[in-house]
């Protein structure tokens, strides 16, 4: 029976050493260990053998028993090594091998100097205020002082959905909303950057452009105070030494009015091709709210003044990116687009 018990266990450790994958474990422990396993066939016997070999006989089977069973369970743990390991050589990764390139997005130049401006005037206490694209012609013109066939709507042919909606023209129109809500209170500085659309098309006008409001209202503003926030902000979008010039002008919706230009960024003033030897570039058109907007719009114009501007986005972009024709911001040509940003 010793024998025997010592043959078998020559012949598991064989068997284990030689098993490549779980499932021939499981029939080597089946061979053994189950109901008609070699180890437990001997263990059954046991009542056979005769009492004084029986406790030396019945140690040994035990042994051989626990044996097998750490054998198994230690072969079981290498082989799920190995096949983990194999798993990683066949996964393996190279994080030196460089990646797969995604492209990043820049903003457009219009975006850009949006930013800027929106930088410049909220640094001065401005808050951003939006109104509607499609438009009342009440808003567009008539609470601007601009009634039904009054000649200056001709400046700015729109389209219209009905008679009494369009696109708006500018962007002046929310300078109503704002007033009309009064919020926020007095003071009220808003800017108001947005969309505008004119049936306009040629090197220097799209029939969609963008525009930047300006409206300050409180109870003692003049127009020292408008031509002091419009030196900044020239000063800040196009440098430290530039000068501004208040040209007398008209809008129907501020009295007085004014085309302001900034001295020329290519010369600086001397006369060059760009500014047409004048030495300025028209950048904006700026006035004190007319008393009946005012009035339009709830103030009382003895009490409350204010001042308004508008700018065109495209204009200042092209003057500070020197691009010389602004239909090229609208025609998503990658080439332009990627020099900025
Ligand atoms: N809305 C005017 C335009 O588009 C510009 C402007 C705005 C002028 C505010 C004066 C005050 O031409």
């Amino acid at each position: 029976m010793l024998q025997r018990l010592k043959e078998l266990e020559a012949e598991v450790r064989k068997k284990i050493d030689d098993a490549d994958s779980l499932e021939v474990l499981q029939s080597i422990k089946q061979e053994m260990l189950g109901r008609k396993g070699q180890v437990t066939a001997i263990l059954r016997a046991l009542g056979d053998v005769p009492s004084e070999k029986r406790p030396l006989v019945g140690k040994k089977a035990n042994e051989l028993r626990d044996l097998i069973e750490k054998l198994l369970y230690e072969k079981k743990q290498s082989l799920a090594l190995k096949a983990q390991e194999e798993r990683w050589d066949r996964e393996r990764i190279d994080v030196t091998l460089p990646g797969t390139p995604f492209l990043v997005g820049q903003k457009h130049p219009l975006t850009l100097i949006l930013d800027e401006i929106k930088e410049i005037f909220c640094g001065l206490g401005f808050q951003v205020a939006e109104g509607p694209e499609i438009e009342y012609d009440y808003y567009n013109f008539e609470a601007l002082n601009m009634p039904k066939d009054h000649p200056a709507r001709d400046m700015q042919d729109s389209f219209y959905i009905n008679s009494n909606v369009l696109l708006r023209t500018h962007t002046s129109p929310v300078q109503v909303r704002t007033m009309e809500k009064k919020v926020p209170a007095l003071p009220v500085r808003i800017i108001a950057p947005g969309k505008v659309y004119r049936r306009d098309d040629d090197a220097t006008h799209s029939p969609m452009f963008h525009q930047v409001e300006g409206l300050a209202i409180d109870e003692r503003i003049s127009l020292a105070d408008l031509k002091g926030t419009l030196l900044l902000f020239a000063r800040e979008m196009f440098g430290e030494e530039k000068q501004i010039r208040l040209r007398p002008s008209f809008f129907p919706f501020t009295e007085p009015s004014a085309e302001v230009d900034v001295s020329c960024i290519i010369c600086n003033g001397k006369g060059c091709r760009v500014c047409g030897q004048t030495g300025w570039l028209e950048i904006l058109g700026a006035g004190m709210v007319h008393p009946r907007v005012l009035e339009m719009s709830g103030y009382n114009p003895e009490k409350v003044t204010g001042y308004a501007f508008g700018m065109g986005v495209e204009r200042i972009a092209m003057l500070k990116y020197g691009i010389d024709d602004l239909r090229l911001f609208f025609t998503n040509d990658l080439r332009m687009l990627r020099q900025f940003g």
